[in-house]
């Protein structure tokens, strides 16, 4: 972090307590940090806190001739905003995230934003209702989609005894998301990849549907990861309420007939094909095209055909020059299943995940999974699915194809 200049701002919210060890650390590494608090931030935190762990004067008025602290700094809106390589705000809450959405720069913060060619980094941490909301959630994407550096919040119990995702990361996960920005990695530079993510729905009348509780974020981080490290992304995707990470081309499909059909068009052209949705098994045999009524029937029997395995015909095409890497969602026997699925579907690598596991697998932020090679293997503890996606391309970027 020598010679960085990182702006810190911290927005109204308990998790303002947070960031002090987070400022602590950034200056012990070396960063030139210097915080900004909004109005609200200073009812949780003084900024005196920051000023002392960090060496520089913290910042809050727009207004540099109101205090003394901002007297040295001529403009600290424009200074700062010049000078900074990356701001992180954090927390970042709801009515900070909508007036950033909006475009508002009424405090020295927001101001500060405006005026700024850095890269931004935010990270929203309130209660998971809050956070759950219509207008959070598109004010989010919005910012997403404006160019923001949007790390997810961690799950858990919050201060205000609510349980949910809205926690801030803790210090060593928001150093990890901020040497990602400010240290790129582009080893995927000129690399097609393709992803497959989220479920497929298999339907059973024109109401009804069989499907999973896959809800994209895996496939959706990977396919984050893969475009901020230089490659060009196609994302093959179930039904999911993810926004398309930004410069990803995105496919919609509905069902697994769909998905195999997509993929296996996007898989010509493609040198990496990671295959981490939840396609449905099996289908209906006979889908009826009228609502199926419930009539007198205690039992209803339903015959299901399968469904075509998308990435094992992927294995069966693969050119020398591809890498096909699947994924193992297990509840037993984990890493034979693994191995057994990597052998049969004749993929190069597989990344079993024992979706038993308390906050892994399906519709969590967070996953535990095991990488597995032809050569070797890695095993990654509980971590959010942003940083998994990291390690997996770690280690995909790192297998040889046939070729080599
Ligand atoms: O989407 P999230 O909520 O973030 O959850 C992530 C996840 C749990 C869905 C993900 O981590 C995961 O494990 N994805 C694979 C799910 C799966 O279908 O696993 P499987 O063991 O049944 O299948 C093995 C491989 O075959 C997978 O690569 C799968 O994409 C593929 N497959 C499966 C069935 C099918 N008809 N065609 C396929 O290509």
């Amino acid at each position: 972090m020598t010679g960085k200049t990182i702006v810190l701002g911290i927005g109204g919210g308990i998790a303002a307590y947070k960031v002090a060890d987070l400022a602590s650390k950034l200056t012990q590494q070396g960063a030139d940090v210097h915080a900004v608090l909004t109005e609200s931030a200073t009812r949780f935190i003084a900024p005196l806190t920051f000023t002392a762990l960090t060496h520089n004067p913290a910042q809050v008025d727009l207004w540099p001739h109101e205090t003394e602290a901002s007297k040295s700094a001529g403009m600290p809106h424009i200074a700062l905003a010049d000078k900074a390589d990356l701001i992180l705000i954090a927390p970042a809450s709801a009515d900070l995230i909508a007036r950033l959405a909006g475009g508002f720069a009424n405090d020295l913060l927001t101001t500060l934003v405006t005026a700024t060619r850095a890269p931004i980094a935010l990270a929203p941490a309130m209660n998971p209702t809050m956070l759950a909301r219509p207008a959070t959630q598109r004010n989010l994407a919005q910012l997403q989609s404006d160019g923001f550096h949007i790390i997810q919040p961690d799950e858990g119990r919050m201060a205000c005894e609510h349980v949910g995702s809205g926690r801030l990361p803790e210090t060593p996960e928001l150093i990890a998301q901020l040497e990602k920005i400010l240290f790129p990695n582009r080893d995927l530079e000129g690399k097609r990849v393709l992803i497959t993510a989220g479920p497929t729905r298999e339907n059973l009348d024109p109401v009804r549907f069989i499907s999973n509780r896959s809800s994209g974020k895996m496939g959706y981080a990977l396919a984050e990861e893969a475009r901020s490290r230089g490659a060009r992304v196609t994302l093959v995707s179930g039904p999911t309420s993810l926004a398309t990470p930004q410069g990803a081309e995105r496919i919609n499909v509905q069902s697994a007939l769909e998905m195999r059909d997509a993929t296996i068009v996007a898989f010509e052209n493609c040198d990496i094909l990671i295959a981490c949705a939840a396609p449905a098994d099996f289908r209906a045999a006979n889908q009826a095209t009228q609502k199926i009524k419930r009539g007198d029937s205690q039992i209803m029997h339903l015959e299901l055909v399968a469904n075509p395995d998308i990435v094992r015909e992927c294995g069966t095409r693969k050119r020398p020059n591809q890498i096909v890497v699947g994924f193992a969602a297990e509840t037993h026997n984990v890493e034979a299943e693994a191995r057994r699925k990597m052998l049969e579907k004749n993929l190069d690598a597989i990344i079993a995940n024992d979706v038993t596991r308390e906050g892994a697998g399906f519709d969590s932020n967070s996953n535990a999974a095991t990488f597995y090679s032809r050569s070797h293997q890695t095993e990654w503890p509980l971590m959010p699915k942003t940083t998994l996606a990291s390690k997996i391309w770690d280690e995909v970027a790192r297998l040889p194809t046939a070729k080599n």
